[in-house]
Order: structure tokens, then C-alpha cells, then sequence
């Protein structure tokens, strides 16, 4: 055989052992990159037990007390606890709203029933412990939408909005015969404040043959003796 010939033949035998081994280098490599897929794999795995694990974890709540203030009464809305306290206190009501605020409050409005019968039955205790006069007016949390300061343009309940930042819907309102009027019979100005009539007693009327609890929409500078400020609950 030709040395030369020999020497190639060696060369071929060499380097093919060479290539494989690289070829095994290459492999080990590639275990190395599928290990490292792995590795990343286990990032998305470590991604998905972690994000598992935040999804489990319920995100902590604000903490925020819901308990009143002594002599405030708490009412549990869809949208948060709400405190309540109705005062006597003859005024109308813009001195009615800085009443509330010197308090941390504003004058409430009313989100169901519930609530509205509990102010005008406590405004009623009140009003007949002042002796003289047994009916009552509370001033309501609620402005006339500017939009509707003419009869007949928009319907009872948009006629008010809430001013309380807090109470929503028309559940609590609950208006009298014939109201919102909108317009005051006699002194034929828009009526853009809104009020509660109390009667004396269960089964007795309020003023102008009004229901007790029953809303009625009345000049802002009059003076009402009853108001119920509402707040949320203090943060402890
Ligand atoms: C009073 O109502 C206004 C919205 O009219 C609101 O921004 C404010 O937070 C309320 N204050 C309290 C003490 O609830």
C-alpha cells in the first residue's frame, strides 16, 4: 500500500472518531440545552406554581373597621358599610350640609327601605321630644340634577342625585302623592332640595297629608328641624 495512500486512510479513521466524539460533544450539548429547556421549562413551571400560588392567595383585603362611631347606627350596603345618626337641629340645608361636615359626614342619602324608615323613625322620636311641634321634615342627601329644573323633563327618579358619595340607585327614595312637583305652588321657583315628612305616630299623617317617610322635593333655605348625616365607618 502506498504510505500516502496509508496516511489518508489514517487521517479518515482519525478524524471520523474525532467527528463522532464531537458528535457526542454536541450531543452532550444538546442534553445541555435540553436540560436547559428544562431549566426554562422549570422557569415556566416555577411561573406557573408561583402564579398558582398567587392565584391561591386571595389579594389581602383593605383594612378598613366597620364599626360606628358611638351613637351611629351601620348599615350594610352592596357597596360598603355605611354609619348613620339623625339629629335635631333646625337649619336649612347648606347649614344643614357644614352640620354634617363639622362631623366627618354628609347628609345622607338612602339606599333601600330600610334605611329611610329607620331615619324617619328616629327622626319622629326626636321631633316629639322636642314637645311642641309632633311633625317632622328630615333633609335628605340629594340636589336636584340641574337637567331637571322643569316639570315634565325628566322622571321622578332622576329628578335627584345623591350627594353623599357613597349611596346608590332609587331604592331609597319613596316619593308622595303627586311628587316631585318640582316647581314650589306658591312661590313658583324650582324646588331643588329634598325632604322627609314624619307624622306623629304609625297610622297618623304627616304635614300637607304627606305618609311618614315619604319624600318630598322643597326649597333649600327653608328651615327643616331634622337631618341624618351618614359617613363610612372611621379607618382604626
Ligand atoms: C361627602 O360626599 C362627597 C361627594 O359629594 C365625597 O367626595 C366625600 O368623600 C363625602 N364625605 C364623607 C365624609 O363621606
Amino acid at each position: 500500500m502506498n504510505p500516502t495512500i496509508l496516511f489518508l486512510f489514517w487521517i479518515t479513521v482519525v478524524s471520523g472518531i474525532i467527528i463522532g466524539d464531537g458528535g457526542g460533544y454536541s450531543y452532550s450539548g444538546s442534553q445541555s440545552a435540553s436540560s436547559e429547556e428544562d431549566h426554562y421549562g422549570g422557569h415556566g413551571d416555577h411561573g406557573g406554581y408561583g402564579g398558582g400560588g398567587h392565584g391561591g392567595r386571595p389579594p389581602r383585603p383593605p383594612v378598613v373597621s366597620s364599626k360606628c362611631e358611638d351613637g351611629w347606627t351601620r348599615f350594610d350596603r352592596p357597596q360598603g358599610p355605611w354609619c348613620m345618626k339623625v339629629f335635631y337641629a333646625k337649619q336649612n340645608y347648606q347649614t344643614g350640609v357644614s352640620f354634617c361636615a363639622a362631623m366627618g359626614a354628609n347628609v345622607s342619602g338612602y339606599q333601600n327601605a330600610e334605611e329611610r324608615m329607620f331615619v324617619a323613625n328616629t327622626g319622629r322620636t326626636l321631633q316629639a321630644q322636642q314637645g311642641e311641634e309632633l311633625l317632622g321634615e328630615v333633609w335628605v342627601g340629594a340636589i336636584r340634577n340641574p337637567a331637571c329644573s322643569a316639570r315634565g323633563v325628566c322622571s321622578p327618579s332622576d329628578q335627584f342625585q345623591w350627594t353623599d358619595g357613597h349611596t346608590t340607585g332609587s331604592d331609597g327614595i319613596l316619593w308622595g302623592p303627586g311628587e316631585p312637583n318640582v316647581i314650589h305652588p306658591y312661590d313658583k321657583v324650582t324646588q331643588d332640595c329634598l325632604v322627609m315628612h314624619t307624622s306623629a305616630a304609625d297610622g297618623q299623617i304627616a304635614r300637607w297629608n304627606f305618609g311618614h317617610g315619604q319624600m318630598d322635593d322643597s326649597l333649600c333655605w327653608y328651615g327643616w328641624t331634622l337631618i341624618a348625616c351618614g359617613k363610612r365607618p372611621e379607618p382604626r
